[in-house]
């Protein structure tokens, strides 16, 4: 028998389709890891019934229902220990890890930005915000950065960017589907290349 598959948790606050391209991924043979846990911010996120339909298991982690951030903090550690995952996939997860999370997880939890960090990134850059600020400044090119998490947003080691041309027609919902393409064919790979550097 080979080693066993090392354990993912995806991170999540939205849609999903990030996670539903891991779990397609992972289906079709092209994840290294299984996918163990899927954490979300919220109980209203579309891409908790993408891990309900794909039988993974899901952690609601309001952070705000905490009596304290520490608190908040080992209550996350202690699912992840109990799931016993190995590396943390953000797929649009818009909270700050806690350097409790990082510290435990070193190296090992990778984040998707929708443009070519070390533009349009930081507090608030999220979501349509980032397109529309690339439109706004007349970029011919965006694209997608995978990059590892440390403590502060969008700031860990590249991994690797993926290039997409920005048209002169372009509005911020056309380029932030061109860019979301990318996202979910790379995703797995940037994973899979972290899984084998780390092994
Ligand atoms: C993606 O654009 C990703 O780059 C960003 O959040 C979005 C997540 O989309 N971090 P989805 O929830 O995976 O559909």
């Amino acid at each position: 028998m080979g080693k066993p598959a090392p354990k993912l948790a995806v991170f999540i606050s939205g849609t999903g389709t990030n996670l539903q391209a891991l779990i397609d991924a992972r289906k079709k043979g092209k994840l290294t890891a299984e996918i163990a846990l899927v954490v979300s911010s919220s109980p209203q996120t579309g891409g908790l019934s993408r891990a309900k339909n794909a039988d993974i298991p899901t952690f609601i982690f309001e952070e705000k229902k905490y009596p304290s951030q520490p608190v908040a903090t080992t209550a996350l550690l202690d699912k992840l220990k109990e799931h016993m995952i190995d590396y943390i996939a953000n797929a649009g997860y818009l909270k700050l890890i806690a350097p409790e999370i990082i510290a435990a997880y070193p190296d090992k939890i990778i984040n998707i930005h929708p443009a070519l960090l070390p533009k349009y990134g930081g507090k608030g850059m999220y979501g349509i915000r980032v397109h529309e600020a690339v439109i706004a400044a007349h970029e011919k090119e965006s694209g997608v950065t995978f990059h590892l998490v440390d403590e502060k947003y969008d700031h860990g080691r590249i991994l690797k960017q993926i290039k997409v041309p920005v048209y002169e027609d372009d509005t911020p919902e056309l380029l932030q589907q061109r860019i979301l393409k990318e996202e979910h064919k790379h995703y797995p790979i940037v994973i899979n290349n972290l899984i084998k550097e780390k092994t």
